[in-house]
């Protein structure tokens, strides 16, 4: 069965799978749920922790070689998710980690208003008058409008190839330059600055994107902005009104709590936003405690909480999720070539998970996308069904700085300098002056940051699984490459009489103790299989007739249904090789 393209599997479908086998089930359910919380159920908290214990291995236990050709030295970490609140305050987060958000006043829908598509006109009444066009033209205006701004977000070949191809887009944006509207060019420009150019834009429209931090993204609806917060001229697409927008304000992501009997200011204490501070508020103690050298890691996997304004598309955006991150401390002049490295190393890593090449992409950000201690920031997105053609974040690898640590010094008074002996030495033999070798063996180290949703990893496995089928009993199988599949092997005996269900519990009771199998005796051999399709078991051993006379199983392939006989003593070998692939 040929890979299919993620946007031609359905949400809605994955969702309901992930219930009814048991990957994912919503939070608190039997209440009505709580929207952006989700529970693992015993499948999804198997494929979790799957993801999880490959990347501590791949990052921790077994770095791989940099690009020196030496294996690169990561230590691991489990710091507190509750900290001193200074600490968010020094990070920054206090301050700065919020959204800006807007809301139509009638509806009361949010927006994150920079999540808005700004439409340019010079008159509202535009747009409505482009609307009939397409409309006689027997073009569905929404979904065109949303086909646009999907388009938006490919390369600029790609999106030219797609327009070529498709002749009613091609039209509806051929027969545009007789209006001021303009779509197609800014589409086509690609940058902001261009489409800038092309609009013409007033200085007043300019500055409101600037004071709003407008940028394109897919589904959201016309605006027009030098109108949009004051007196109407956007079309909400929640109730599709001719709605006003409210003036955008900054909302704090991080959920408060207190820590002790009073709930007052003092005792005000945050959940983690992000795993990545207890990194740098441990950078100290691991250097004296670890002998550890720069360049070095430490790496932490763990759950961290975002009061999401608008959770969404099942566990992509959640109010409670797992993260796996790890800082990577070298010297500011080192900063460049480490940031290339992991950049390209975290991209094979995800491949190594069998998602496919085609799915995934790097996508730089924008100067103006930056998050608050960002110098460089580059995800590695993939092709999720919700916004197919186009890709969302899976990891960002960002180039921190010295942002932190610094912060972390001033704040706390504590000094984060490094004192690189292997620099001093090797100015010491280069005969540099002392100032010169203090100035390249003391500084602050920068960081260079991967930092996954390990949640989000689980999505991107569950969707590249999904396989439909028509032409098996389970309709669907999930096609997990097996070292990640939650179950490794079903054990079944044809019948349950002589003497095949014991073969089969011995076979079973070996196994267990090094692969999650499980043992299924009841209904039909084409149910057990069914079942075991689904949950995505790659490999079936069925104990027959000729096994009690010949000694062998038969092995069923999850993906290609065929099936071979193989010696009951060679079962454990046959996983093993297959487990390492
Ligand atoms: N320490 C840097 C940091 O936290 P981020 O881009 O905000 O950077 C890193 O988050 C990764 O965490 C994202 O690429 C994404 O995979 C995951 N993530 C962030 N917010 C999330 C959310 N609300 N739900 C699920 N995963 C999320």
């Amino acid at each position: 069965m040929p890979d299919i393209d993620p946007a031609n599997k359905s949400m809605e479908e994955i969702v309901a799978l992930c219930k009814r086998r048991g990957f994912v089930y919503p939070a608190s359910e039997i209440y009505g749920g709580i929207n952006g919380f989700w529970d693992y159920g015993p499948l999804g908290t198997a494929l979790k922790n799957n993801i999880r214990d490959h990347w501590w291995k791949q990052t921790v236990e077994c770095p791989p070689i940099g690009p020196d050709g030496e294996p690169v030295s990561i230590v691991g970490l489990d710091s507190s998710i509750i900290q001193n609140p200074k600490v968010w305050e020094a990070s920054g987060h206090v301050g700065g980690f919020n959204d800006p958000m807007t809301m139509y006043k009638e509806c009361k829908k949010l927006l994150r208003a920079d999540h808005v598509w700004y439409v340019f006109y010079g008159n509202p009444d535009e747009i409505g008058k482009y609307g009939e066009d397409l409309t006689g033209q027997g073009v569905d205006v929404r979904s065109f409008f949303s086909d646009v701004f999907a388009l938006e977000q490919l390369p600029p070949d790609e999106r030219q190839r797609i327009i070529n191809e498709d002749a009613n887009l091609k039209q509806a944006l051929g027969n545009t330059e007789s209006l001021p509207f303009l779509i197609k060019k800014a589409v086509l420009a690609g940058s902001k600055e261009e489409a800038f150019e092309a609009a013409e834009f007033s200085s007043k429209q300019r500055k409101a994107i600037e004071k709003h931090g407008a940028k394109p993204l897919t589904t959201y609806p016309l605006m027009v902005p030098d109108r949009a917060w004051d007196d109407g001229g956007s079309l909400c697409p929640n109730c599709e009104s001719r709605d006003s927008l409210t003036e955008p304000r900054q909302f704090n992501l991080m959920f408060e709590s207190y820590a002790g009997a009073i709930q007052s200011a003092e005792n005000k204490v945050y959940l983690r936003p992000e795993t990545a501070q207890g990194i740098f508020l441990n950078y100290k103690n691991v250097v004296d405690t670890m002998r550890v050298k720069m360049p070095f890691g430490i790496a932490q996997v763990g759950k961290s909480f975002r009061n999401e304004v608008t959770p969404r598309n099942f566990i992509f955006r959640s109010r409670e999720f797992e993260q796996m991150e790890m800082e990577w401390f070298c010297a500011p002049d080192d900063s460049p070539k480490w940031y290339d490295f992991w950049k390209h190393e975290r991209m094979r890593w995800w491949e190594s998970l069998g998602v496919s090449k085609s799915n995934l992409r790097f996508r730089d950000h924008d100067e103006d996308e930056l998050a608050h201690y960002s110098k460089m920031c580059v995800d590695i997105e993939y092709k999720y069904p919700f916004t197919a053609p186009g890709y969302g974040e899976l990891e960002g690898v960002a180039h921190r700085g010295c942002y932190d640590l610094t912060q972390h010094q001033t704040h706390s008074k504590q000094k984060m300098e490094y004192f690189d002996q292997e620099r001093q030495v090797k100015g010491q033999k280069a005969g540099l002056s002392k100032d010169e070798i203090n100035a390249q063996s003391k500084y602050i180290p920068n960081v260079i940051e991967p930092a996954s949703g390990l949640t989000r990893g689980v999505l991107v496995l569950l969707t590249e699984a999904y396989t439909p089928d028509e032409s098996r009993a389970s309709k669907v199988y999930m096609k997990f490459k097996p070292k990640f599949a939650p179950i490794k092997a079903g054990v079944f005996p044809l019948v349950n009489k002589d003497g095949m269900p014991e073969v089969a519990q011995k076979l079973y009771m070996g196994l267990r103790e090094k692969f999650a199998c499980q043992l299924d005796a009841k209904q039909s051999i084409g149910k057990r299989y069914a079942r075991m399709d689904e949950a995505g078991t790659p490999y079936c051993f069925t104990i027959d007739g000729e096994t009690l006379t010949g000694g062998t199983v038969t092995v069923r392939d999850r993906d290609s249904q065929s099936q071979e006989r193989i010696n009951i003593d060679k079962v454990e070998a046959f996983l093993d090789e297959k487990m390492g692939e």
